[in-house]
């Protein structure tokens, strides 16, 4: 068949008439067919999944119970807009609360369907054609992607151990730096799992406010910490100037499915992405927003889970450090970000790695062990301690499984 004229009519942003035609796999695609692949040629082995960026479990039954009620309820029906009371209400208690800071529920806090939902808005509230986004890498791209669809220009600033994984300011070009409107910061990190310094926080505050900069910390995974308190940039004298905090609760509740977000911080930065969020979705049903707010009221939750991902950190660090591997517990998070091997050899047979991606393809047809790769920033796989188990004491299994597949081969760094 020739083309019909739609191919002709995509936007350039997505490949203009070229659009669906690149054979290139994307990353995630790959590693789908790796596992479907590794399950077809093993099918009697236990394929163990450490690539899944989402939890293993189901939300709360408290937090299902007040859905299940409040959905029932006739004045939950309707559009949600840009929100109802109870949920705004709930952020400002929590971020109180969780993080000591005071945020106004009325002009200072906002609900969205999720911070990938959030992160596609906020570009439209600040980047023109030629306007730059400061992002870090590796790290989750969606402000980026937008950025580039509206003609703004990223900035990629590499994310490597010897910084700590923080973006170093001082390096960044001056002219990047005079044309950049916005810095997304992402901290407890995806993938590297790494935590923001309350003084790194405060270097970005001011230097925010010297450049004339928003900061935009996404802090999906502010509360899954596994030691102190979490840290907010908006605790820090001079965050509000300067910043939104996205925070969301698919991570920190189990509820990845459920879509509910929000964004807090500058009053004029919420005020401006409500607007444009009027024009981009009707609000979260009403029911999730106000069963989101129990969950919020049981702060407790995300510490019992938080609880988890660190009994299962520390096993699998072990694991890793005794394969040789430089893996060091993470403060936060459930991932565990690590500099993958050049090699493995197994009885006198060498094989090499160019690549994270190499070797995370390695893990899958091999051994069976899924995890995701990372090459922007130096060779690296992301291990998440998410893996499905059945129980606690299965997860020790789980990780012991992952122990003696990796004892059959011998890695070099
Ligand atoms: C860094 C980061 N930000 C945002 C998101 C998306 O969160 P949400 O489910 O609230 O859209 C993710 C999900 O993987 C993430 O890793």
């Amino acid at each position: 068949m020739s083309d019909p004229y739609i191919q002709q009519l995509f936007a350039e942003r997505i490949g203009g008439a070229d659009y669906g035609k690149s054979t290139a796999i994307y990353k995630f695609e790959k590693i789908k067919r790796a596992k479907t692949a590794a399950r077809k040629a093993q099918p009697g082995v236990e394929l163990i999944d450490m690539g899944v960026g989402e939890p293993d479990e189901m939300a709360y039954p408290q937090v299902i119970e007040a859905l299940c009620t409040e959905a029932a309820k006739p004045e939950n029906r309707g559009y949600a807009d840009n929100g109802g009371p109870e949920f705004r209400q709930a952020v400002s208690r929590y971020m109180k609360r969780v993080l000591d800071v005071d945020v106004d529920a009325d002009t200072e806090v906002i609900h969205a369907i999720g911070s990938k939902a959030s992160l596609r808005i906020l570009p439209l509230c600040f980047i023109n054609p030629g306007d730059v986004a400061i992002m870090t890498v590796p790290g989750y791209p969606i402000f980026g992607t937008h950025t580039k669809y509206l003609g703004g220009e990223v900035h990629n600033i590499q994310l490597t151990k010897e910084n700590d994984f923080l973006p170093d300011l001082d390096a960044i070009p001056a002219d990047i730096v005079k044309r950049a409107k916005v810095m997304v910061l992402n901290y407890p990190n995806n993938p590297t799992g790494a935590s923001a310094t309350v003084a790194f926080f405060e270097k970005a505050i001011a230097w925010a406010k010297a450049n004339d900069i928003v900061l935009v910390q996404d802090a999906a995974y502010a509360s899954l910490i596994f030691e102190g308190k979490p840290v907010s940039l908006l605790q820090l004298p001079g965050g509000k100037d300067v910043a939104v905090e996205l925070h969301s609760l698919s991570k920190s509740y189990n509820m990845t499915g459920w879509r509910i977000s929000w964004v807090c911080g500058n009053p004029l930065i919420v005020k401006a992405f409500s607007d444009v969020k009027d024009n981009c979705d009707s609000g979260q049903f009403l029911a999730i927003q106000k069963a989101a707010a129990v969950a919020l009221n049981n702060p407790q939750i995300t510490e019992e889970i938080s609880a988890k991902y660190s009994r299962r950190m520390d096993l699998l660090v072990k694991v890793l450090q005794e394969a040789g591997f430089d893996a060091a517990k993470p403060k936060g998070s459930f991932f565990l970000y690590t500099a993958a091997p050049k090699s493995a050899t197994k009885d006198g047979q060498t094989v090499s790695f160019e690549s994270g991606e190499d070797f995370s393809q390695f893990l899958i047809k091999e051994l069976l062990i899924s995890t995701v790769p990372w090459d922007d920033a130096g060779n690296f796989v992301r291990f998440s301690v998410t893996f499905e188990s059945k129980g606690e004491s299965d997860e020790a299994r789980v990780i012991g499984e992952i122990q003696s597949r990796l004892s059959q081969y011998q890695f070099s760094f």
